[in-house]
């Protein structure tokens, strides 16, 4: 199961995200971010930014969607993320976020950046975060 995702499933996505957009906590930034994702069971979380006073501690809206899917249905691999900003353009998840993905999804699994207004663009998940560092890396090679 790679490429793009229905269209069935990203309005899904897109859905949840405007959820998590509603609750984002972003008063120092202003930039509230909605995130979703979609597992390869078919189910969908979302997260919002969680800013805090203590700047670096402020949390991403796609670390959030993934703590949502840990924490309700345990690990579970990714098919597709998305993220929501509620500006006319589109922005792409950050290097951490790109990091945290990796985690739960394949080079083929499909990322989502969407804005207001705007039909929202996807990659895969490679083009984001090539020649990646993975749990792959931490496996002791047998000689
Ligand atoms: N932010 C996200 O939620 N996701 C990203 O991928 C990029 C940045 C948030 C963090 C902060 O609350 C605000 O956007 C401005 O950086």
């Amino acid at each position: 199961m790679s490429g793009p995702i229905g269209r069935d499933d990203l309005e899904r996505l897109l859905r949840a995200a405007r959820e998590g957009i509603a609750r984002a906590y972003a008063p120092y930034s202003g930039f509230p971010v909605g995130a979703a994702v979609l597992t390869v069971a078919g189910e969908v979380f979302a997260g919002c930014n969680v800013e805090n006073a203590a700047y670096p501690l402020g949390l991403c809206a796609e670390a959030a969607a993934l703590g949502a899917m840990v924490s309700a249905v345990g690990q579970r691999r990714l098919r597709a993320a998305l993220v929501l900003i509620a500006r006319p353009a589109r922005a792409w998840p950050c290097g951490g976020c790109r990091q945290r993905l990796q985690e739960f999804m394949e080079a083929d699994g499909m990322v989502y950046a969407a804005g207001l207004d705007l039909e929202p663009a996807g990659v895969p998940f490679a083009q984001l975060l090539p020649l990646a560092f993975g749990g792959h890396d931490l496996v002791l090679p047998t000689t």
